[in-house]
């Protein structure tokens, strides 16, 4: 990662954002007891946290689960990136302190162990009326609970990226775990039909997001390159690449940044070392590419983090001729270090 890993100008951003997410739980939280008192003031105290903190953590969940295609999409959600983790940690906090009073409330007055009393007091499985419902509540938070765990580098690097990263996506084991416990315990408990409809729509929302997410890099990465000078295929013109920034092109399957800074182009492998980041979605900060998510950084003519940072990703030949960039796919060994092209005057 980058010297500047823990200044990349990104930690006043990061500050605000999570100032911004504490303000709107708390917000959130005041008006929902509020509203509720108000509403139905015979609703007990007990109802009232377990509705309140977890229809936050199930929005904050919606948000989580939106970003990914949001930035996919458009850019300029990428700040919504930033701090995801810290998203998810306050999602996992909010869901704990649910899960928490619901196995107080509800199973922790028999003299059956809480745990035990979760699964066997209502025993009702093959039924839809009737189901245990907090089970599924129960395996969904477990999911939350090792993804907050795991949520720190340490973690990251103990567990190896692929690891780390094929847990995390259990997220959406999670999400459909938490959709399921909140349509067969609505059922039971509620008349209202606006908690199924809101799911509903999360659902859809969520779904048609990712598709559109999808379809929009398949279609990205299906262009084709026809390999024409000396192994070079031509990839764009320099005037679409702005200063700082890079374009991202899929060559035989790999997807590749080509970068312009201080009037040079060069490219490297989009990917990051952290956690696969999308490297040509990030910008130079103080002579370095800087990943997007988290800030690691990389100089743009050997693909080397800065000192003493060891991380390196592979970087790639470039020319221009008139005003096109080539790009010659095959990546050289990682940190190789490369002349770059330079940008004619206009
Ligand atoms: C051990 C784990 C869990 C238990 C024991 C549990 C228990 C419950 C109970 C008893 C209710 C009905 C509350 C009522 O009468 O109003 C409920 C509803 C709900 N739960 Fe859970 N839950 C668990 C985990 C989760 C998780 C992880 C989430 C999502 C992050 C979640 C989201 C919801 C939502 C949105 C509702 C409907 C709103 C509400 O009534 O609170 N639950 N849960
Ligand atoms: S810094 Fe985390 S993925 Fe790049």
């Amino acid at each position: 990662m980058g010297t500047s890993y823990s200044a990349v100008g990104w930690n006043r951003q990061k500050r605000i954002y999570d100032q911004v997410i504490a303000g709107c739980c708390v917000l959130y939280l005041v008006l929902f007891v509020l509203i509720t008192v108000t509403v139905n003031p015979d609703c007990t105290f007990e109802t009232v946290l377990l509705r309140s903190t977890s229809t936050l953590a199930v929005f904050i969940l919606h948000v989580i689960l939106s970003i990914g295609p949001l930035t996919r999409l458009n850019k300029k959600f990428l700040p919504l990136l930033y701090n995801r983790r810290h998203l998810g940690v306050t999602m996992f906090l909010l869901s704990a302190v649910h899960a928490v009073f619901g196995i107080l409330q509800f199973h922790s007055l028999g003299n059956v162990n809480p745990l035990v009393s979760l699964f066997t007091s209502n025993t009702h499985y093959g039924s839809i009326a009737d189901f245990p419902f907090q089970s599924l509540g129960f395996f969904a938070f477990v999911i939350f609970l090792l993804m907050a765990i795991t949520s720190h580098d340490f973690w990251l690097h103990n567990l190896t990226p692929k690891t780390w990263k094929t847990l995390h996506m259990f997220v959406y084991l999670a999400y459909f775990l938490v959709v399921m416990h909140v349509m067969l315990g609505v059922i039971q408990y509620e008349t209202n039909p606006v908690f199924v409809v809101i799911m509903i729509s999360g659902a859809f929302i969520l779904i048609t997001l990712h598709l559109i997410a999808g379809m929009a890099e398949v279609k990205k990465d299906k262009k084709a390159y026809r390999p024409e000078e000396e192994g070079f295929v031509q990839v764009c013109d320099v005037r679409d690449v702005e200063e700082s920034r890079a374009k991202i092109f899929c060559i035989a399957e790999e997807r590749i940044a080509v970068y312009r800074h201080e009037n040079k182009i060069y490219a490297i492998h989009n990917v990051c070392k952290h956690q696969g980041g999308p490297l040509g979605e990030g910008k130079i900060l103080d002579g370095c590419i800087t990943c997007p998510w988290h800030g690691y950084q990389y100089l743009p003519h050997n693909g080397q983090s800065p000192p003493p940072f060891t991380e390196k990703v592979s970087t790639y030949k470039v020319k221009i001729t008139g005003n096109t960039i080539w790009l010659k796919p095959t990546p050289d060994t990682a940190g190789t270090t490369q002349q770059g092209a330079a940008v004619p005057a206009e």
